[in-house]
């Protein structure tokens, strides 16, 4: 839950590096502005629209002196003076700083003074190319009325030597005014007129012709040189390098704020960076002192890990060694076990055949075998006279009834010893069937054949018969019909035999009623086969009716407490399964092996 509430400590830490480099970057960008490069590309730029301005206020000073020979300069600076202010007004729609609107209005204060200085510079060039025309043309004009005074008579020579220094001072005046248009010279031109206009009603028409015109053009440079000079005046005072100066400052004031901006964060990320180097220094540091405890922990883990190693493989020979003893042991309880049911089941059969062994001698030494010898030697002692001791002697009478009577009993002795030495034979079988059996125990194939189970019950009642007739126990049979079926012919033996046996002790046990000993055999639930050996004995109490089937549980004196585990260890190999039921104590017991028709036993191995 702890895991789960709380971010990994590596996202944290990516987070926090996330944040560290963002902040680097922008106080980097920050330092890095390109407003600088504008600034100084627009100053030279205004620069330079100050040396244009200077240079269209030169051109027009000298056409004013008449330097230039035609206007053309004065066009050019301001075709140029244009595009350069478009050229910033362009620039400055692209750019993003807080002052653009600051150096917008400049720069429109600029172009309108341009315009106007532009509109100034118009008029005066009309005004002056009519003053320059006056001006050039004066000498020429002058020149005339001196032609047209020299054509004059003698009478006339005095007014016309006076008219002569005035055009000439007029001229000289009018020369000086347009070099400095001052008052004093514009008094004198005025005086000149007011004396050439007295004089000339003395003169000849040709010759007031001629003043007239000399005296029309000192009165345009009079008026127009006045005229020029205020244009000039005007001109100048238009403030279009006040206007340069003004965009510069602001430009200049931005580029201070920026450069200010800068520095500003210039510390900043001087100060970031040397945090940012404490924080590597620190971490290094960390990582150093971490890097020394691993080696440390390392170096015990490792030492530890031998020690561990070694502490397992020790455990593990141990352990070897007990798995070993053990191996050793089971073998041995093992074998304990086989030879234990081995000596257990022959034990059992052995009983039989003593008991057969028993009959066959009690009937051998009883038997009438005796008679017959004497019966010969007598035959023998008469034989010169056979026929009369046959007839006369009473003896010789009797002996055909004897030996005929001796002959049915010699074949009775013969039939009873016959049938003792079948059960032994079966019983010597038997044992070789157990041993067989017991062989199936080490892993060898069990043996399945076509067998009919009433056969088995009935070899195993005759394996027992003998103690059966002595206790004065009732056999009765309930064989239903069963098919043959492939059956462990010795295994199937072994556990009737011990059934029977201990059914038979339970009822030796039991004196006080009637010993019958049912066993019933048919098929249930299909293909199931079952053999049920019931008894009137001492009965089971529930809490023994699991316990009989453990290995040396027994109650009795002589007993092993080996049978019944043996025998359920038998049905379970072969598929089935044996069980006990008894309603307690005095009521007897009744056990019930089913196995399964036809099916292949199973190959387990003894618990
Ligand atoms: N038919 C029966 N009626 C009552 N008790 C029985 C019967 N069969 C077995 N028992 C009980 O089960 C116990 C175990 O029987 P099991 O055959 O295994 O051993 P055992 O007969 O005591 O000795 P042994 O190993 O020599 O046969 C018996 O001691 C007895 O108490
Ligand atoms: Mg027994």
């Amino acid at each position: 839950m702890k895991l789960l509430s709380r971010p990994p400590a590596w996202l944290a830490m990516s987070l926090a590096a996330a944040v560290l480099v963002s902040m680097l970057v922008f106080f980097y960008a920050r330092t890095q502005r390109n407003d600088a490069l504008n600034y100084v590309e627009h100053v030279a730029v205004l620069r330079h629209l100050k040396q244009l301005d200077a240079q269209w206020e030169l051109d027009v000073l000298k056409s004013k002196i008449g330097l230039n020979a035609h206007y053309d300069p004065l066009a050019g600076s301001l075709v140029e003076m244009i595009a350069l202010l478009n050229g910033i007004e362009s620039d400055l729609g692209a750019e993003q700083h807080g002052q653009v609107a600051g150096v917008a209005e400049g720069v429109a204060a600029l172009r309108r003074a341009i315009d106007e200085k532009a509109a100034l510079v118009e008029r005066f060039k009309s005004n002056n190319a009519v003053l320059r025309n006056s001006l050039a043309f004066l000498p020429t004009a002058e020149q005339d009325v001196r032609q047209s005074l020299g054509r004059l008579g003698v009478h006339e020579s005095a007014a016309a030597e006076r008219m002569s220094e005035n055009v000439n001072k007029l001229l000289l005046a009018s020369m000086l005014y347009s070099q400095s248009a001052s008052d004093e010279h514009a008094a004198d031109i005025q005086s000149g007129l007011r004396g050439l206009d007295a004089e000339k009603l003395l003169l000849r028409s040709e010759t007031t012709d001629r003043l007239d015109i000399f005296g029309a053009h000192v009165r345009t440079v009079l008026r127009e040189q006045r005229g020029v000079n205020e244009l000039l005046g005007l001109i100048s005072a238009v403030p279009t390098a006040a206007r340069v100066e003004e965009i510069q400052n602001v430009l200049s004031a931005e580029q201070q704020r920026v450069a200010d901006l800068s520095r500003q964060y210039l510390g900043y990320l001087l100060v970031f960076s040397a945090l940012l180097l404490g924080l590597f220094l620190y971490a290094a540091a960390r990582l150093i002192r971490s890097h020394a405890v691993i080696n440390r922990v390392n170096k015990k883990l490792h030492s530890v890990n031998e020690t561990l190693e070694q502490r397992v493989e020790e455990r593990t020979q141990e352990l070897r060694q007990v798995q070993s003893d053990l191996l050793t042991t089971a073998r041995q309880a093992g074998m304990a076990e086989i030879a234990t049911n081995v000596l257990h089941n022959v034990g059992n059969v052995l009983n039989s055949v003593n008991v057969s062994a028993g009959l066959v001698g009690a009937s051998v030494r009883s038997s009438k075998i005796l008679g017959l010898t004497r019966a010969v030697q007598m035959l023998n002692e008469h034989a010169d006279d056979l026929a009369s001791f046959m007839t006369l002697d009473a003896k010789g009478k009797m002996l055909p009834v004897y030996l005929t009577q001796l002959s049915q009993v010699l074949l009775a002795e013969q039939q009873s010893i016959l049938g003792e030495l079948t059960s032994m034979t079966k019983s010597v079988d038997h044992i070789k069937e157990i041993i067989a059996t017991q062989q199936a125990y080490a892993g060898t194939a069990s043996l399945m054949e076509p067998a009919r189970i009433e056969e088995l019950v009935e070899d195993a009642l005759r394996m027992n018969a003998g103690a059966l007739a002595r206790h004065q126990v009732t056999v009765e049979k309930e064989f239903a019909p069963v098919p043959v079926l492939p059956l462990d012919k010795g295994r199937i033996l072994q556990i009737l035999v011990n059934l029977i046996g201990n059914a038979k002790q339970a009822m030796e046990a039991a004196t006080d009623r009637t010993h019958r000993l049912t066993l019933s055999v048919g098929m249930v639930r299909g293909h199931t086969l079952r053999v049920a050996v019931a008894d009137t004995g001492v009965g089971i109490p529930p809490e023994n009716l699991v316990r009989v089937f453990a290995h040396g549980f027994t109650t009795k004196e002589d007993g092993h407490g080996f049978g019944l585990h043996s025998a359920a260890v038998a049905a379970r190999e072969m598929g089935g399964a044996l069980t006990a039921h008894s309603n307690g104590p005095g009521t007897g017991a009744v056990f019930v092996l089913e196995l399964p028709a036809g099916a292949a036993p199973k190959n387990e191995e003894t618990t």
